[in-house]
């Protein structure tokens, strides 16, 4: 990491991914602008609905609905809201389609507890199922309401804050967590867990807040809290308890909350940028928080089977996507060929149409879209349709075109992607597949259970090979960049490196406008290599299920080509030929678990192309002559 980029490391503990909260009390001023402010400064976290509540003299007002903030408030007269204590939410859907009633906050039954969330409650369906058999009256298809209810049945007689920690001790998964109760209008409760949290504090007032930029305009006094704290803000005070395990919990001492308090100085804009120049780079540093989101938030769920299954019995399965997620889509059919047997076709949405008379009733398409709204994409689930084949889909954002046209919907949770050049939502596509290959290799017999299971839990440690990856690949990257100093290099690899190379590959050409071409590395003999000459640059992508790689690197190196061989370090090559122009970066070990391989291999390549990127002048959130999300044929 770069020094401007130390020097603000400070928010890099702040990055979970889907929805902002925020809340405001004060002594004597109307907070509801201060709540709309914040919302707009957290817009960057999700923007699929908007709502405040605010308690006033024992009541409880909500005004919430789908859509972008600007939109809500002018629908919902926002504005015209006015109180002393708010809560306010702008939402990154997850469970339940973006839509007026599950528009966060939510309530218990009797309407006196209001709930605003950023995370995920993964024991979402069994909570639901017992609070419902309980006589509870659930409004929404959220985690979320979940939290309202678990409180309101645990407050019988019980203080609040009592109440939320036996609430808390039920739910597993992540959560920061804004509350309000109409019984005390000058409160507001909070929680966190692994989703981040804030408080920010000024003069008679105080709020909390998903990140820096919505507090700033509280002041410039913020209070970090950890995972497993909870309490309440008032105007002009705080309590904040640690819960512990086994249940029970402990108020922090005064040292305890004077340690975690601090003066920031930054200003809002680069504050939403988490204190990074750009977003693409701190989407590329977001990556392991998406991965685990992505990683918790699948690993239960049943619709993961439903689609195993469905892929299992299929005639032919077609995996059909856009750009990156196509990328995505090449490593699912080499996970799925070794650990289900099952040979699939990897498609380029575009090219769909030519080949649709050869799809029938019996097949499957697995549709892969981070926006969900990409015209070829889109196009070629309608042409599987209209031929009776099942449609599965894949998508970041709940409630897109291709969530809504799917037979079966699985969801990624990255949170939003603002960098038109995708990373985070790359590996996380990565990690959802990876797991559905796995339920598949136990439908198809290829895998038992216990099997399939050790590797999903050997998954586990994605994220944190991913946070080493990074660390490792930075300064290497930035070496690289310094010294690149050609118009065209390929990028090779075999197996799992050739779907590598070609995402890093298409980051190069994307951001840096350099001309980067991946080629399955044993093809390369084929045609490529006449255009090697002295120190053409020839990245290899090494993974374990093609150490033969290195006969390509060494056929490269022999003709003069500057080769960078870049490997999980346990990776056995044999390079012995090698000579000073090839050199081989060890990233962190993989244990040979091909599945950990994306995401130990993929950053230097994204972080190669930003760094690249920026020593060439170019801005690599905006590339030229490309957008986001491409609706069009
Ligand atoms: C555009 C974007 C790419 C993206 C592709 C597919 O070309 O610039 O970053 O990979 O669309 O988008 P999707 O939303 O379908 O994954």
């Amino acid at each position: 990491m770069r020094n401007a980029e130390k020097a603000v490391s400070v928010t890099q503990r702040w990055k979970g991914l889907l929805c902002g909260i925020i809340g405001v009390t004060a002594v004597d001023l109307n907070v509801v602008p201060l709540v709309i402010r914040g919302l707009q400064r957290l817009e960057y976290r999700g923007y699929d609905s908007v709502g405040i509540a605010v308690t006033s003299s024992g009541t409880l007002l909500i005004r919430k609905g789908a859509g972008e903030l600007e939109a809500v408030r002018r629908r919902l007269s926002l504005d015209e809201l006015q109180g002393l204590t708010a809560i306010g939410h702008t939402r990154w859907a997850t469970h339940g389609p973006p839509n007026d009633i599950n528009a966060h906050p939510h309530t218990d039954c009797s309407g006196t507890v209001a709930v605003v969330h950023n995370g995920v409650i993964r024991n979402y369906s069994s909570l639901r199922q017992e609070l419902v058999a309980r006589g509870h009256r659930l409004k929404s298809e959220t985690d979320t309401e979940l939290v309202a209810h678990l409180i309101e049945e645990a407050s019988a007689g019980k203080p609040f804050i009592e109440a939320l920690a036996s609430a808390l001790g039920k739910i597993e998964g992540t959560y920061a967590l804004g509350i309000v109760n109409a019984g005390e209008p000058d409160r507001i409760y909070f929680a966190k867990m692994r989703s981040p949290l804030l408080i920010g504090i000024g003069k008679g007032v105080r709020a909390l807040a998903s990140d820096i930029p919505a507090l700033l305009d509280i002041g410039k006094t913020i209070v970090f809290l950890d995972d497993g704290e909870f309490g309440y803000i008032t105007p002009n005070d705080m309590a904040i308890y640690r819960l512990l395990p086994g249940g029970g919990y402990v108020k922090l001492t005064p040292q305890e909350v004077a340690a975690r308090t601090k003066v920031v100085e930054l200003s809002p804009e680069a504050a939403s940028k988490g204190g990074y120049p750009h977003f693409m780079i701190k989407e590329i540093y977001e990556q392991p928080e998406a991965v685990r989101e992505t990683y918790d938030g699948n690993v239960e769920d049943p619709a993961l089977d439903r689609a195993a299954s469905l892929l299992a019995s299929a005639e032919k399965v077609i995996v059909v996507a856009a750009g990156t997620s196509y990328h995505a889509g090449l490593v699912f059919s080499l996970i799925a060929a070794r650990r289900a047997r099952l040979l699939l076709y990897p498609l380029i949405a575009s090219e769909v149409s030519y080949v649709s008379d050869a799809i029938g009733k019996d097949d499957v398409l697995l549709a892969v879209s981070q926006s969900g709204e990409t015209y070829d994409t889109l196009e070629a689930m309608r042409l599987a349709k209209e031929r009776g084949a099942t449609v599965i889909g894949v998508t970041n954002v709940v409630g897109s075109a291709l969530d809504r046209a799917s037979d079966l919907k699985l969801y990624t949770r990255a949170g939003p992607e603002i960098g038109v050049a995708a990373t985070k939502t790359f590996l996380s596509q990565v990690m959802l597949l990876e797991l559905l290959a796995l339920r598949t290799g136990v439908e198809t017999g290829a895998l038992d259970r216990p099997e399939a299971l050790s590797i999903a839990n050997a998954l586990k440690s994605a994220p944190s090979l991913l946070s080493a990856a990074l660390e490792a690949s930075d300064p290497v990257a930035t070496a690289m960049a310094r010294a690149f100093n050609s118009k065209s290099l390929y990028v090779l690899g075999r197996g799992l490196g050739h779907a590598i190379a070609k995402e890093g590959a298409l980051k190069i050409k994307e951001i840096a406008y350099v001309h980067a071409e991946a080629y399955p590395a044993g093809e390369s003999k084929h045609g490529p290599i006449a255009l090697v000459e002295r120190d053409f640059p020839v990245m290899v992508v090494a993974t374990s299920d093609s150490p033969e790689v290195a006969g390509n690197a060494i056929e490269m190196a022999a003709r003069g080509a500057k080769v960078f061989v870049t490997r999980p370090a346990d990776l056995r090559l044999e390079l012995s030929s090698q000579k000073g122009n090839m050199s081989v970066i060890d990233l962190p070990p993989s244990g040979g678990l091909l599945e950990l391989e994306p995401f130990i291999l993929s950053p230097i390549y994204q972080l190669f192309a930003y760094r690249l990127s920026v020593l060439l002048g170019h801005n690599p959130d905006k590339p030229r002559n490309l957008a986001k999300t491409v609706t069009v044929e």
